[in-house]
């Protein structure tokens, strides 16, 4: 029986030895330590030893049983470890290696010029306000003092739907719409950005679709030296200080007076050069008072309001400060242009 209990000790601990994962491992524990295991057997015959060898018998079987378990233990909790370790191995990461670069996007440079301006408005207590670019007639023109048949309409070729229904050829009608929200109550002072479209042949300088933003500020005494004041101060924060304005008289049916509005050149600091055909002046926008019969027509009682509107073109403020030669570069996205005005 002695010799039995060693020989099944040794043959089972030969087999833990070989066990290479913990399948075969498992199975070891089940042929010898398991109910039908060789070691119980043994103890189940007990009954037929004598007196005298059945604790040592009993005590030996103990003892086999537990060094086995105790190897079948160990071999168990170092086969895991093992394991871990070779996940780790697999998993680890050369922190070294260089990265794949990310290709992250840029501001378009329209979007970039939008903001600035707004941001240099929202300085001024402005705030921003959008209108539909499917427009109705009324608000496009005749809010705008520029009734059916009238000749000035012809400065802006339209794309019509229906005899009411058109593309807005400008952002003045969010003019309109703005002054009517406000039910006669100034003050009124808000800067409105948004695509335009006009039936123009595209080239370097003209698309049929651009973009624009309409200042409005509507309050009781409103003057010219305040239109003059703020978009001087506009000018120079966005094209920088040494730049002056100057205001030349000019015809919108939608204010009186009217006025373009120059900048003085950037590139030859007013003196004259090619880039503003040796005037020494480049034009940016179209402003002037808010006529009264468009504060009427916007419900705004025009002996007790007065105001002034500018438009200015979005594309052309970009080209002026980027020096880009082509108005199309703006609509073709080509990335290397695009990638050009990342900030950083
Ligand atoms: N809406 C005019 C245009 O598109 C610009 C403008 C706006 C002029 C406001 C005067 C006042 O040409």
């Amino acid at each position: 029986m002695r010799e039995k209990l060693e020989a099944l000790r040794d043959e089972a601990l030969e087999k833990v030895k070989q066990a290479e994962d913990k399948k075969a491992l498992q199975e070891v524990r089940v042929a010898y330590l398991g109910k039908k295991g060789p070691i119980t057997e043994v103890l189940r015959g007990m009954g037929k030893l004598s007196a005298e060898e059945r604790p040592v018998i009993g005590q030996m079987a103990n003892d086999v049983r537990d060094v086995i378990k105790e190897q079948v233990d160990s071999k168990e909790s170092a086969l895991e470890e093992a394991a871990i370790e070779a996940q780790l191995a697999s998993e680890s990461i050369d922190v070294t290696l260089p990265g794949r670069p990310v290709q992250a996007g840029s501001t378009h440079p329209l979007t970039a010029v939008v903001e600035e301006v707004e941001d240099a408005f929202i300085g001024l207590g402005f705030s921003v306000a959008e209108g539909p670019e499917i427009e109705t007639d009324y608000y496009n023109f005749e809010a705008l003092n520029l009734p059916k048949d009238h000749p000035a309409r012809d400065m802006q070729d339209s794309f019509y739907f229906t005899e009411e229904l058109l593309l807005r050829t400008h952002t003045s009608p969010v003019q309109a719409r703005t002054m009517e929200r406000y039910q006669g109550k100034g003050p009124v002072k808000v800067i409105c950005p948004g695509k335009v479209f006009r039936r123009d042949d595209d080239d370097a300088t003209h698309s049929h679709q651009f973009m624009q933003i309409e200042g409005l500020y509507v309050d009781e005494n409103v003057r010219m030296s305040d239109l003059k004041g703020v978009l001087e101060t506009f000018a120079k924060s966005f094209f920088g200080a040494e730049r002056e304005i100057r205001l030349r008289p000019s015809f919108f049916p939608f204010t009186e007076p009217s006025v373009e509005v120059d900048v003085s050149c950037g590139m030859c600091g007013g003196h004259g050069c090619r880039i503003c055909k040796h005037s020494g002046w480049i034009e940016v926008l179209g402003a002037g008072m808010v006529h009264p019969r468009v504060l009427e027509m916007s419900g705004f009682d025009s002996t007790k309001y007065s105001g002034f509107a500018f438009g200015m073109g979005v594309e052309r403020l970009a080209m002026l400060k980027y020096d880009i030669d082509d108005i199309r570069h703006f609509y073709t996205n080509d990335v290397r242009f695009l990638a050009q005005f990342k900030r950083n």
